[in-house]
């Protein structure tokens, strides 16, 4: 079984105690080397969700079942051993004082040997462009850096579900690249990740699959081009595509939707091809 499902969701209800914000009817499968983006309107649940499946509320009703078994009957640590949970806030997530305790303290708790540990940390802060950081003091760092530690200590335990939330809020362009790079590798090598975001440009890069939230429900999901093709739905669930497609539907409402380029490359493939023909 190359591509077997990790988590099968059919969330039927869960009511945040705090404010009674309710999550309901959601259901979706993520499987093995997936990436699925996570959409929706500021305070649609994308965080709330991203909890519920990490385990942190079990108070929902309906089924999570990660790798066959339901989320409820698992403890922390089990569902620890096999997913992490990237907070969209660094502060929540973040908790020593410096650098390297922080990435080594998923690993410590793992019982790994010290230099099992050192090894983890030192690759995964080369993964977030965080060489020789081990011994700055977290409360010095900028936001986009915390970001970067907390997902540092997500690679480093080696997770093979990731439930990122907002992963690229405050890094820059370049950063913002070399984030989408690791991620592919990830997917490469087997990862299965869930990344909300609002950022609906980065989308096409890496996700398989979209699911779009709204007022805490699910109003769509499917592969990422169909999803981000359904004009008329995003734009009621408060979304748009990606600019360079925008671009592309106001330039020309005679290309089929399946040539409208998703990407920066797609639209150059489209231009080129254009552009020849032209010329021919
Ligand atoms: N711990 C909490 N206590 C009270 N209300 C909460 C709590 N967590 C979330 N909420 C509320 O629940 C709703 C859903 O919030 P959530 O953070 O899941 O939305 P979101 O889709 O992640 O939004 P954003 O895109 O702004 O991050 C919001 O109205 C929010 O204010
Ligand atoms: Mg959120």
């Amino acid at each position: 079984m190359e591509n077997y499902i990790r988590l099968d969701v059919d969330l039927e209800k869960f009511v945040l105690e705090e404010n009674n914000f309710t999550l309901s009817k959601i259901a979706f499968k993520l499987s093995k080397g997936e990436a699925l983006a996570l959409l929706g309107p500021s305070g649609s649940g994308k965080t709330t969700l991203l909890k519920v499946l990490d385990g942190l509320y079990k108070n929902y009703s309906g089924k999570i079942l990660l790798d066959g078994v339901e989320l409820k009957k698992l403890t922390p640590r089990e569902i620890y051993s096999k997913m992490g949970l990237l907070f969209q806030n660094p502060e929540e997530q973040l908790f020593a004082e410096r650098v390297y305790e922080d990435v080594a303290f998923g690993p410590k708790n793992m019982g790994w040997s010290e230099e099992k540990i050192n090894l983890a940390v030192k690759r995964a802060l080369a993964l977030v462009n965080l060489e020789g950081f081990e011994n700055r003091p977290i409360h010095k760092l900028s936001f986009g850096e915390k970001k970067r530690v907390a997902l540092a200590g997500l690679l480093a335990m080696g997770h093979e579900i990731l439930l990122l939330d907002e992963p690229t809020l405050g890094l820059d362009p370049l950063l913002e690249r070399n984030f989408i790079e690791l991620l592919l590798n990830l997917k490469k090598k087997g990862f299965s990740i869930i990344m909300a975001t609002h950022n609906v440009d980065l989308v096409p890069y890496f996700a398989d699959k979209i699911l779009v939230i709204k007022e805490g429900a699910m109003f769509l999901y499917g592969e990422t081009r169909e999803v981000l093709m359904n004009l008329e739905a995003l734009k009621n669930g408060h979304m748009r595509p990606p600019l360079i497609t925008e671009a592309f539907i106001n330039l020309n409402d005679t290309l089929s939707k399946s040539l409208l380029p998703l990407t920066k490359e797609e639209a150059t493939e489209v231009l080129k091809a254009l552009v020849s023909k032209l010329c021919s």
